[in-house]
């Protein structure tokens, strides 16, 4: 398999961004699918630290990185992202990046819409990033949203922007809200447009230009499986398709372009924002772990939510998203611990479940059965062979293959690049 789509097989932030990077420099391109700013992929190379939102982690490797046409695209963000990696030294030209010209625009006006609906849903919000994720979605599949390419055609968007608009002004006032200033919104986009079409093109011409030279392609995943419009904790989710088959529809190629597909498992849960969570700690266990894993979100800096390993969860992430195997991360951060839990099932009004069931209510009463496995008092941080892994981390991780039904391909022993384990080379598998 020449191909491999990476995606988080938990609730995001497992890990993908370093795994990427890793893969990078086999790679010929780097390609993100879906989702937007609302991603934080954190890489770390010889001690420095890259934190990308909307940029492809190739980009640091200098692999050329594509915004696929699935991913929504605030093109402020993305200026200001260049800018701060372009400060780290990293150069981006059109030579390494290429955007979707049928990529839809985050507006100010979505921003502003994620954020008066947040605010008025209260204890209710779903905790999004406030990036206006959610509002780009609903007017692209609305058939209203401003694109890349209409960047190239200011002049004549005055009807796009007043039906987008007309939308919008109807929203605001039931918040209580001015309406767009219409004016002020053309004159913002027309003083970006430059800065993001010296990147625009259509990129699916470009990947199947590569595709038939042989390049090998990496598609970069946001956000997780549990996140998934569809199969995750809904409403307790993005507003995208996370799994593995977004791949071809967010970049223009074909079903049978997406390879190996490598999950990213943490080798414990964390969550960022609202929804159940089954195997959630709130005691001194959970607090240790999220201070070892650092667990604070990449974009928004809020503290994540953090619990044992949930095999039901990733063995139906896998499934759904035909995960071939895994890289299992942040092993490390279990170091120390007398005793590690892996929850093997739920009980859920008396009866055992071996999935997680599709109702918000059912899923927050499922109880976690637990299965105990010896922890191991020797360190596995910067492990960089299989061998070196003491034998009761040897064990926890072949008891988390055998649960999820699913191989493990890779481990990551810290966040540093090279503290990788290889165990299945995915891209000669
Ligand atoms: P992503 O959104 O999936 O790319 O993940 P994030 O970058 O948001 O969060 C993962 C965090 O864990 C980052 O701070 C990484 O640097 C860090 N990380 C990745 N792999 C490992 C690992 O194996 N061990 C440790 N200790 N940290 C890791
Ligand atoms: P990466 O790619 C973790 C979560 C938010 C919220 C829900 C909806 O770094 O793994 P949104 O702003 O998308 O409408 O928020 O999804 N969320 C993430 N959680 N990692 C992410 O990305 C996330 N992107 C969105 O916290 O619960
Ligand atoms: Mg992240």
């Amino acid at each position: 398999m020449a191909n491999v789509t990476v995606i988080g097989a938990q609730w995001g932030d497992e890990g993908k961004g370093k795994i990427v990077d890793w893969l990078a420099s086999r790679a010929d391109v780097v390609v993100r699918f879906q989702g937007g700013h609302n991603a934080g992929h954190t890489l770390v190379i010889d001690g420095k630290t890259y934190k990308l939102s909307l940029l492809p982690s190739g980009i640091v490797s200098g692999t050329l990185s594509v915004i696929g046409n699935g991913v929504v695209l605030d093109p402020w963000a993305l200026r200001d992202e260049v800018a701060k990696v372009e400060a780290q030294g990293v150069a981006i030209t059109a030579e390494n990046l290429a955007i979707a010209d049928n990529c839809p625009l985050i507006l100010p006006l979505h921003r502003d819409l994620d954020a008066l609906r947040e605010t008025a849903a209260g204890k209710g919000k779903i905790g999004t990033t406030g990036r206006g994720i959610g509002p780009a979605y609903e007017d692209k599949v609305g058939r209203r949203a401003i694109r890349v390419c209409d960047l190239a055609h200011l002049d004549t968007l005055e009807p796009q922007l007043d039906r987008l608009c007309a939308h919008h002004d109807a929203l605001r006032a039931g918040f209580g809200q001015p309406p767009v200033d219409r004016a002020a919104l053309l004159e913002e986009l027309r003083e970006i447009a430059p800065f993001v079409l010296r990147f625009a093109q259509p990129v699916w011409k470009r990947l199947k230009k590569v595709r038939r030279a042989g390049a090998k392609i990496l598609f970069e995943g946001a956000q997780g499986v549990l996140l998934d419009v569809d199969h995750g904790t809904y409403p307790f989710v993005t507003s995208s398709n996370t799994v593995s088959g977004t791949a071809a529809s967010g970049s223009g190629l074909g079903p049978n372009s997406t390879g190996f597909v490598l999950g990213i498992v943490k080798a414990y849960t964390t969550r960022v924002g609202s929804g159940p969570f089954p195997t959630e700690l709130e005691d001194e266990i959970g607090q240790r772990l999220g201070e070892r894993g650092h667990e604070f979100g990449t974009v928004t800096g809020r503290k994540r939510r953090v619990g044992w390993f949930d095999a039901v969860l990733v063995r139906q992430s896998c499934a759904i998203s035909g995960v071939t195997g895994i890289a299992l991360t942040k092993i490390d951060v279990l170091d120390g611990l007398e005793k590690v839990k892996i929850c093997t099932g739920y009980r859920l009004r008396g009866k055992v479940y071996d999935y997680l069931p599709s109702h918000s209510a059912d899923q927050a009463a499922c109880e976690p059965i637990y299965e105990d496995m010896p922890g191991w008092s020797e360190s596995t941080a910067g492990a960089r062979s299989y061998a070196d892994l003491p034998a009761n981390a040897i064990k926890y991780i072949q008891r988390i293959q055998e649960l999820i039904e699913c191989p493990v391909a890779l481990v990551s022993t810290s966040p540093e690049r090279d503290d990788t384990i290889l165990m299945r080379d995915p891209f000669v598998d």
